[in-house]
């Protein structure tokens, strides 16, 4: 089998018009490997198309089942993980090509990490009650393994080559570890691309933004924070700065949330979650950390929030309040890490935040997969040569310095078969790129509160 792949992070990369016309021989593939939700996208005949991956569901949840023969993945796992916690595992992202002693352990987790002759493993329950030891390459490629079928099943043909976003946080172990998860989901042609340039790339197809624009690029994604500050120049995308934290994500927003209720419901209604640890109160313990997250989701359009106390035990009838307002206060010390960064890399640059034009906020649902498409058609439909002229190698992120690969020569798919059906799905929201108004408003307001 020919493996190729570019672990290559570029400081250009080419502003790319959406494709006009249809090529079913180019099939470009964009995938967003999230932490919390997967996401791809394809070129079909009207564009670019966000594909249904977890049902008639376009994003897949980030969780992994091993209670059956065959690992699943995405709703039904979430689903079930009243019954199965023991066989589940989620977080991945925050693991994989990290050293043992770099990995914050989550109480939170179901599944056990540990170190083995160097390498970092995952312990969790399998199929019939068997412990099973697995490496965090072996369970990503279960999300994208899942990810290529359903593409696969959607086009019609098989897939060989696809770009992966990756944190631009991520350094060069954690993309390469990712690498080797792609290559086990029997992808042989792989191209990595940042998920905040990704982003960019999707509202720029939709978009012009003006010429010499200085544009702050803002993730925070389900494990880590990316931010990027890029400079329109010639259709291309610089990247002044590209700086974020590790160990800062949505993920400890959630966290942040538990524990606010476990306190509450220790306090208020004697149900102790915290301590005793036998199998019906780990159960609560997991429904809690899902309700939580749909809390946080609801906080981010609702004033207040509530979890009902009965979804935890039937015997009380009643809801705990969060105002948006409190949840701010309780996130105080996040926030004030996000403002931290934000700062950094615009002083970094010796900007104020007067030079800053605009703000792109990475949207969590498609955007990053849409872009990793439109950078996947470019990549087919470029020689190799034009795109290793143009995509200087980023030399300025604080990276490791291991060797990195050249893309090498692309071999294009076999010819297709008949394509499955289209679903036509419209993309229901644009990115949000704020425009320099609108940071005086949001982003000024948000780093003088915190
Ligand atoms: N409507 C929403 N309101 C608040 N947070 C959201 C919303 N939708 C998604 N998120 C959060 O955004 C994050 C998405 O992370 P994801 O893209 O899966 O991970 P990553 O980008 O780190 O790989 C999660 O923490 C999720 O809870
Ligand atoms: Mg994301």
């Amino acid at each position: 089998m020919l493996t190729t792949f570019s672990n290559q992070l570029f400081n250009i990369y080419p502003i790319i018009n959406p494709p006009k016309n249809y090529d079913p021989t180019l099939n470009p593939v964009g995938m967003d490997v999230g932490t919390t939700r997967c996401c791809v996208a394809v070129n079909r005949n009207d564009g670019i198309n966000v594909v249904a991956i977890d049902n008639s569901d376009r994003p897949l949840p980030s969780y992994i089942g091993y209670e059956e023969k065959v690992p699943k993945c995405g709703q039904i796992v979430c689903s079930r993980i009243k019954h199965h916690f023991k066989s589940t595992v989620f977080d991945i992202k925050r693991i994989i090509g990290k050293s043992f002693g770099s990995i914050v352990i989550d109480p939170n987790w179901p599944f056990k990490v540990f170190e083995e002759n160097g390498s970092v493993k995952i312990s969790t329950i399998g199929c019939e009650n068997v412990d099973i030891l697995l490496s965090p390459e072996e369970i990503t490629a279960v999300l994208i393994k899942h990810m290529k079928k359903e593409v696969e099943s959607f086009q019609g043909q098989s897939i060989f080559e696809a770009v992966i976003t990756v944190p631009a946080a991520f350094n060069q172990t954690q993309i390469n570890a990712t690498i080797e998860a792609a290559k086990l989901a029997e992808l042989e042609i792989i191209h990595i691309l940042p998920e905040p340039i990704a982003a960019c790339l999707t509202y720029a197809s939709q978009q012009q933004i003006p010429e010499n624009s200085t544009v702050l690029l803002f993730d925070l994604g389900g494990g880590t924070l990316d931010v990027c500050i890029v400079k329109i120049e010639h259709e291309n995308l610089h990247i002044l700065k590209s700086c974020g934290d590790q160990y800062l994500g949505g993920r400890d927003f959630d966290t942040i949330l538990m524990n606010h209720f476990l306190a509450v419901l220790k306090e208020g209604y004697q149900i102790d979650l915290i301590n005793d640890f036998d199998n019906a109160r780990l159960l609560k313990r997991y429904k809690l950390m899902l309700l939580c997250q749909e809390i946080k989701h609801d906080l981010q359009t609702a004033e207040s929030a509530w979890l009902d106390v009965s979804d935890i035990d039937p015997n009380f009838d009643t809801q705990i309040i969060i105002k948006r307002d409190d949840f701010e206060k309780l996130s105080a010390g996040l926030l004030l890490r996000i403002k931290f960064k934000i700062l950094e890399s615009i002083n970094s640059l010796n900007l104020g935040l007067n030079d800053i034009d605009f703000v792109l906020q990475v949207d969590p649902d498609w955007a990053v997969a849409y872009g990793a498409t439109l950078y996947s058609y470019y990549l087919k439909t470029t020689s190799v040569n034009e795109v290793m002229e143009e995509a200087v190698p980023e030399v300025a992120y604080p990276q490791d310095t291991e060797p990195v690969q050249v893309v090498q020569p692309v071999e294009k798919p076999t010819q297709p078969e008949t394509p499955s059906a289209p679903i036509h799905e419209e993309l229901d929201e644009k990115p949000r790129l704020h425009t320099k108004d609108k940071i005086k408003r949001e982003l000024i307001r948000f780093v003088k509160k915190v």
